[in-house]
């Protein structure tokens, strides 16, 4: 059986090289990501893979957004995998970020 992976952050980087190897080991990946433009990248490049590309632009700190996308697209046999590589970096001590900073991270990177 095809596994469904969920892949974060798929519009580049460290998401769009797992996507694209996932879908050449025969995953079938939700591309997730804010930048539909850059989505449309990676599920082009999963095509030319040979896969089957599902993409859906969303802001994962949006819950009840992420929510909608993962009841419309996920299969009733649900998640294989979910790899979270979605990631924001604002430089410096952890005491000269500020607390909007640090939310920012936590919601994207963590939670
Ligand atoms: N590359 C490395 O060597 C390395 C090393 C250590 C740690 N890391 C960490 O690993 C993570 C990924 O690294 P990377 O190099 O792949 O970074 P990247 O190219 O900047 O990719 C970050 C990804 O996260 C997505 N993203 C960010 N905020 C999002 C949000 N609110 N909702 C949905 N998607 C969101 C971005 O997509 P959109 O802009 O389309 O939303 C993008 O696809 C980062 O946290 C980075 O700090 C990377």
């Amino acid at each position: 059986m095809t596994r469904f992976s969920v892949v974060t952050g798929a519009s580049s980087g460290l998401g769009r090289a797992v996507a694209l190897r996932l879908a050449m080991e025969g995953d079938h990946v939700l591309l997730l990501g804010r930048d539909e433009g850059r989505l449309l990248e990676t599920a082009d490049l999963v095509s030319e893979a040979g896969g089957t590309p599902l993409f859906e632009p969303v802001d994962i700190r949006d819950r009840p957004a992420l929510r909608r996308v993962l009841r419309t697209l996920v299969p009733p046999a649900g998640i294989g995998l979910v790899v979270h590589c979605a990631g924001i970096l604002v430089p410096g001590e952890v005491d000269e970020i500020g607390y909007d900073d640090l939310g920012a991270m936590c919601d994207t990177n963590v939670h």
